[in-house]
C-alpha cells in the first residue's frame, strides 16, 4: 500500500464558477448558473479523494477546473503549492504532463480514427517524451499495465473494435503513460455494467498503489465512492455540504443531503478495501 501523506497535492481556495445557462428552445432569456460556489478543499498526496453528488451538482466542472480545461471565475487552485491560474509556456506544459483526466464516456473520449497504439503514443509525441523506440516500449508497457495483455493483440485495433470496458482501459493507459502525479476520473464507469465497473475500480486501486498517483474520483454513486475512496466531499448545487474520511461520512453523516444519498443506495455490496 502507498502511504497517504497528510500533505496536500491539490488545494482549492474559494473557487467559484459561473455559466450562462444554455439557450433552449423554450427559454428565451439567458440566466446565470452558479456551477461552483466558494469551494475550498485539499486533496492529499497518494489518496483517492471522492467527490460525490447528484447530476448537475458541479462535479465535472470541478474536475475541469483542476485539470485546467477551464478557469475559475473566482478563487485559486494550487498544485504542489503552486498556483495554476496563470500558468504559461513551459510551466503550463509541465502542468499538462502532471495532471490528467479520464472522462465519463469512453465512446466519446477516444478519437475513432486513431489506432489504440497511436492513441497512447499521441501524448508522448505531443510532449516530446523519449525516443521513437522508447515510446513504442512505453505504449506496450502502458497497455499491459491496464490489463490489455498481450499489448500486440490491441495495438492495431481501433476504439470501435473494443468493448466499453476495454476502451476505458485504453483511456486510463493514455492518461497514465505520461506518469502523472494527479488524475481526475470523472464517473469513469457510469456507462459500464457493474461487473466491468468493479474490475476498473480494482485497476484504479492497483494503479494508485503501484505508481503512487493521487486520484480525484467523481461519482454519483456512494457505494462506488465507498469502495475506492479514502476521503470524500459531498457536493450539492455547487457547494460542499460535508467532507471527511469515507467511513466517517457513511457512518455519521452530518447533513440531510448525505443521508438522502445514503438512503438512495440499494446496498453496499461491493466488499473491497472499505467494506465492513
Ligand atoms: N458549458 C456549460 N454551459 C452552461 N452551463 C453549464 C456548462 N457546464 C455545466 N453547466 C451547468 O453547471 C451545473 C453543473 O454541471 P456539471 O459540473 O456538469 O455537474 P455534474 O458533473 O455534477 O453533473 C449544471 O447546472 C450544468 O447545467
Ligand atoms: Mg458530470
Amino acid at each position: 500500500m502507498v502511504e497517504v501523506e497528510n500533505r496536500p497535492i491539490v488545494q482549492l481556495n474559494n473557487i467559484s464558477k459561473y455559466y450562462k445557462s444554455r439557450a433552449s428552445f423554450f427559454k428565451a432569456s439567458v440566466e446565470n448558473v452558479t456551477a461552483l460556489k466558494k469551494i475550498s478543499l485539499e486533496i492529499f498526496k497518494g489518496e483517492i479523494f471522492g467527490l460525490v453528488g447528484q447530476s448537475g451538482s458541479g462535479k465535472t466542472t470541478m474536475g475541469r477546473l483542476i485539470v485546467k480545461l477551464e478557469n475559475p471565475d473566482e478563487g485559486s487552485i494550487q498544485l504542489e503549492g503552486q498556483k495554476i491560474n496563470h500558468l504559461k509556456r513551459q510551466a503550463l506544459k509541465d502542468f499538462r504532463m502532471k495532471v490528467q483526466m479520464i472522462f465519463q464516456d469512453p465512446y466519446q473520449s477516444l478519437n475513432p480514427h486513431l489506432s489504440i497504439s497511436d492513441t497512447i503514443l499521441e501524448p508522448l509525441t505531443i510532449h516530446g517524451v523519449a525516443t521513437r523506440q522508447e515510446r513504442q516500449a512505453k505504449v506496450i508497457k502502458s497497455l499491459e499495465s491496464v490489463g490489455l495483455s498481450p499489448a500486440t493483440d490491441y495495438m492495431n485495433r481501433y476504439p470501435h473494435q473494443l468493448s466499453g470496458g476495454q476502451r476505458q482501459r485504453v483511456a486510463i493507459a493514455r492518461a497514465m503513460v505520461l506518469k502523472p502525479e494527479f488524475v481526475v476520473a470523472d464517473e469513469p464507469t457510469s456507462m459500464l455494467d457493474a461487473t466491468i465497473a468493479i474490475q476498473l475500480f480494482r485497476l484504479l486501486l492497483d494503479i494508485r498503489d503501484r505508481f503512487g498517483v493521487t486520484f480525484l474520483f467523481i461519482t454519483h454513486n456512494l457505494a462506488a465512492a465507498r469502495f475506492l475512496c479514502d476521503r470524500l466531499a459531498v457536493i450539492q448545487q455547487g457547494e460542499i455540504v460535508e467532507s471527511g474520511t469515507t467511513e466517517k461520512i457513511i457512518r455519521e453523516p452530518q447533513h440531510d443531503y448525505t443521508r438522502k444519498l445514503i438512503a438512495a443506495q440499494p446496498k453496499f455490496t461491493y466488499g473491497g478495501p472499505n467494506a465492513q
